[in-house]
């Protein structure tokens, strides 16, 4: 809601007066927003149209060029393909020092999804089976029951893919899969990332779906084929994870909203009490109602040799 339209003739007005009213007074003079497509086009102009436009200079005083003072934050879509991500990572690094720039995948700002980390790294129970000897399959849902919301102009261009899995579902994959960051800073929990991203590779099976309705939603095209839906499976092909599958889903105007960590477990070697269903598993519940629920077998009351399952 705060994007300003750099094409419109009174942008600088409206910037300006965006700048002294419509943020907190701390931050109003470096705050900027604009509109994905144009930022991806034009970034290696911002400074010359900031230059020309008198009354922006003023309004900004030079802060762009102050790598101490402005930053830069990025959103999806950055590009889109691999090439026109690089493109655009070279226009940023060309004008602007790595340290101004965020790119931002507002899932690492929710609780429940860095508590991955410490639930993975704070505690000793779980890391020595967290691999593919005692894993047998991993599941990443993130559901939704809503559409597209008045978001079509953007959504109908990047559908499902690009719009949680290359971004929100990776972010949480790399979080379940990674090596522990020697630290806990940003720079090497981003190494740890990247190898572990580095050894993923989709599977054969990917299923992509379309709700109904979608196509007569203002501002999708008629013929739209975006997918609004995409499920199937990732392999992380390293030590830790050869062979063990990831099946994710995300989807929009699902009958369910749920964003999930599934992680199950392998059967015992034997099996000593009948009605087992080698079905151990642990769910960590990032949204709605967070939780992590620990699923095992256990005996069943009374004079029998029976297993039933049980929630901790
Ligand atoms: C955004 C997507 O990044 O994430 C939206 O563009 C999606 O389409 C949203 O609805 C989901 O975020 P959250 O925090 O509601 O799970």
């Amino acid at each position: 809601s705060n994007y300003l339209d750099p094409k419109s003739p009174t942008w600088g007005n409206a910037l300006q007066s965006a700048l002294k009213s419509g943020y907190s007074q701390e931050y109003s003079e470096n705050i900027m927003a604009l509109m994905p497509d144009w930022l991806s086009e034009n970034i290696g102009k911002t400074k010359r149209v900031i230059k020309a436009e008198k009354n922006l200079d003023d309004a900004l005083d030079g802060k762009l060029d102050d790598p101490e003072r402005s930053r830069v934050i990025i959103e999806k879509p950055f590009g889109t393909d691999l090439q026109s991500a690089n493109y655009l990572q070279s226009v940023v690094a060309g004008y602007l020092r790595e340290k101004q720039v965020y790119r931002i995948d507002h899932y690492l700002g929710k609780d429940t999804v860095n508590n991955i980390l410490a639930t993975r790294f704070s505690n000793i129970l779980l890391e020595p089976l967290w691999n593919r000897n005692f894993i047998e399959e991993i599941q990443i849902f993130a559901t939704e029951t809503i559409g597209c919301e008045g978001r079509a102009q953007y959504y109908d261009t990047a559908g499902a893919v690009r719009d949680m899995l290359q971004n929100h579902m990776l972010q949480v994959l790399a979080l379940i899969a990674m090596e522990p960051p020697c630290r806990n800073d940003a720079k090497e929990i981003r190494r740890e990332k990247v190898k572990v991203l580095a050894a993923t590779r989709l599977g054969d099976n990917v299923v992509l779906g379309q709700y109904d309705g979608y196509k007569s939603e203002e501002g999708v095209k008629p013929d739209s084929q975006t997918p609004t839906f995409v499920a199937g499976e990732l392999y992380v092909d390293n030590w830790r994870w050869k062979g063990v599958p990831f099946y994710f889903m995300t989807g929009k105007k699902m009958p369910v909203g749920c964003v999930e960590v599934v992680i199950k477990f392998k059967a015992p070697p034997q099996q000593l009490f009948e009605g087992h269903e080698c079905n151990d598993r642990i769910v960590m519940r990032l949204q709605p109602d967070p939780h992590l629920d620990m699923r095992i077998d256990i005996k069943s009351p009374g004079l029998n040799d029976m297993g039933e399952p049980a929630l901790l």
